[in-house]
């Protein structure tokens, strides 16, 4: 029998549903006290979600040789750190956003409090997963301490949490192109150069390999909020599953609000290019990795 022909989406469709059985295994039962906020922390991760940035550390693993199953804690972890950076980012005190994953926001359900300490709970969760001895055994204690560093980084007031405070503090402002680019790169952007970095290590890359594929998820993450940018303004609301619109009522920094809509469209074409071009020392083996890229800004277009 022939193999059938390989597709972006079942690739995805195959990775969305490993990582979600490793976020299901690795997460506390809802009903494991205290279960207001076990149910709340799974309300949020199971709403659905691309799993975009475990999805590209498996790709970035797979495009050095590794194997996907061995990124799953490690996928798990840093989807458990997003879906937490989600729901505070949907708070009254931030975005103030009813809708998520196509579902009421956390805190709309569970109130403020537990949707705040259900990002605590998550973010958390993320670390006590990777030091725990009995996960990522083939990796070294070099490799699992490096791992735990570039997630750390990624999420940190150096990484995603800085972002989110100059996103924050640009509402309303007129802001350069630099400073729209370090909320994106930082909000957004670090969190998925995290992935690639992990999906590297664990896959065992060479230097050279782990310089290219840095470039690449320093493109691909920008070009991820971009498209974002875009979405807020020319998406449904059902089809993106949260609210819509929201930038511009909050005044936020975004390209197109910069750029234009074409000129933000322009820079995400570009930054795919970049994507591309820094793939150029790998073969087939980074097919996920380019049409991953495609897809990021596809969906924007
Ligand atoms: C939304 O991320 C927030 C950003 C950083 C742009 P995603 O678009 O990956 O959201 P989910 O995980 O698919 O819901
Ligand atoms: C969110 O950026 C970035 C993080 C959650 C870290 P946005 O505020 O643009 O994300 P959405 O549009 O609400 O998903
Ligand atoms: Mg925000
Ligand atoms: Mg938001
Ligand atoms: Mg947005």
């Amino acid at each position: 029998m022939s193999e059938s022909p390989w597709s972006l989406e079942s690739y995805l469709q195959v990775r969305t549903q490993l990582v979600e059985a490793a976020l299901d295994h690795y997460l506390p039962k809802a009903t494991t006290l205290p279960g207001s906020l076990h149910d709340s922390m799974r309300y949020s991760v199971f709403a659905g979600g691309k799993r975009i940035r475990p999805i590209l550390m498996a790709a970035a693993c797979e495009a050095v040789g590794g194997k996907t199953e061995d990124v799953l804690p490690a996928a798990a972890a840093i989807e458990m750190i997003h879906s937490y950076s989600l729901i505070h980012d949907d708070l009254p005190a931030m975005d103030d956003d009813d809708l998520r994953r196509g579902k009421p926001t956390n805190h709309k359900v569970y109130g403020e409090a537990i949707a705040i300490l259900a990002g605590d709970g998550l973010l958390t969760e993320a670390f006590i997963l990777l030091s725990n001895p009995r996960v990522l055994t083939g990796i070294s204690a070099a490799g699992r301490l490096e791992i735990i560093h570039q997630l750390s980084r990624g999420a940190g007031s150096l990484g995603m949490v800085g972002g989110q405070v100059v996103d924050m503090e640009s509402e309303g402002q007129k802001i350069d192109l630099p400073t729209l680019e370090y909320i994106h790169t930082h909000k957004t952007g670090a969190l998925i150069l995290s992935a690639i970095e992990i999906g590297a290590i664990i896959g065992g890359a060479d230097a050279t390999q782990r310089h290219a594929l840095h470039r690449y998820g320093e493109a691909a993450g920008l070009a991820f909020q971009v498209a974002d940018d875009i979405l807020d303004i020319v998406a449904d609301q059902l089809d993106l599953g949260k609210d819509v619109g929201s930038d511009e009522e909050r005044g936020k920094a975004t390209y197109p609000a910069l750029l234009g809509l074409e000129g933000a469209r322009q820079r995400a074409r570009d930054l795919r290019d970049m994507a591309f071009s820094a793939l150029e020392p790998f073969g087939d083996e980074a097919r996920p990795l380019r049409d991953i890229a495609t897809y990021i800004i596809d969906r924007s277009f």
